[in-house]
């Protein structure tokens, strides 16, 4: 049995693409045979959304954090083999206050039990800087990070590294990509052809501004499903083969 390997999609900054990144990343995986599981840790529920598991059925993610069911009875099926979920909750609001409670170990033990039966696990977190966010740090092993070529999207990054620094999380990999890229802007394609020292250790893959992307929401399903043969699709393809080379899954 291989080791598990936790991936958190990650941003300070709302809106630049974790969620959707997330998703297709998860129906690569799945689809490339590796068992998948992939929780949504933000209240607002996207991911759950996109993979038809936002019906409310099943049990309260709260309850599980505060230890009242175990872990494994909140997995759905999506309609993809090897790709399971586990979906968002309006009562994760709450789990701010209790993560911060517990302490940042929390959410990697809950995490653990998983290891035995899938390859895979990945995080689609909400935008914030909170204990929510340290207690995910601790439990991932690979931070990916969506960033849309700007100065500001740049900052945001140094500040999740020098935030990641502090708190001493040598463990996990940062791993920023350009998400949202519009060649058409000078800005774009400056900071694509050379690329800033902190992008650097980043993937080589980058996600071009689509509308393909804008209408997952439609589909609910990844790029590849409805709309296989363009630029979204095949850039998302490279980024999964890429991060897989990475993750040395
Ligand atoms: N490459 C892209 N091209 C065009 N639109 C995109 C692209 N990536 C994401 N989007 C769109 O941007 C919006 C935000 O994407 P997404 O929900 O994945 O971001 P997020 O970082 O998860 O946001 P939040 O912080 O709210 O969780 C969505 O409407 C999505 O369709
Ligand atoms: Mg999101």
């Amino acid at each position: 049995m291989p080791i598990m390997r936790t991936i958190a999609f990650y941003n300070l900054k709302g809106g630049v693409g974790k969620t959707t990144t997330a998703i297709n990343v998860a129906w690569h995986a799945a689809r490339w045979k590796h068992r998948t599981l992939l929780w949504d840790l933000d209240p607002q529920g996207a991911a759950s959304f996109y993979l038809g598991v936002d019906d409310g059925a099943g049990y309260k993610a709260g309850a599980v954090l505060k230890g009242k069911q175990p872990m494994g009875n909140l997995k759905r099926e999506t309609r993809w083999p090897l790709l399971e979920a586990i979906p968002s909750d309006l009562s994760l609001r709450n789990a701010d206050l209790k993560l911060a409670e517990t302490g940042r170990g929390q959410l990697r033990q809950l995490v653990a039990p998983f290891g035995e039966s899938y390859e895979l696990m990945l995080l689609d977190c909400p935008p914030t800087l909170s204990p929510v966010a340290e207690s995910i740090f601790s439990a991932a092993d690979y931070l990916v990070v969506p960033v849309i070529p700007t100065h500001l999207s740049l900052r945001a990054l140094e500040q999740v590294r020098d935030w990641l620094d502090s708190k001493k999380l040598k463990n996990l990999e940062l791993i920023p990509f350009y998400n949202m890229v519009d060649r058409r802007r000078a800005l774009h394609l400056d900071l694509l052809v050379k690329r800033p020292p902190i992008m650097r250790n980043g993937l080589q893959t980058w996600i071009p501004y689509s509308t393909h992307v804008e209408q997952m929401g439609d589909h609910r399903a990844p790029v590849a499903e409805f709309a296989p043969h363009t630029p979204a699709a095949h850039a998302y393809r490279a980024l999964w083969f890429e991060l897989l080379d990475r993750i040395k899954l």
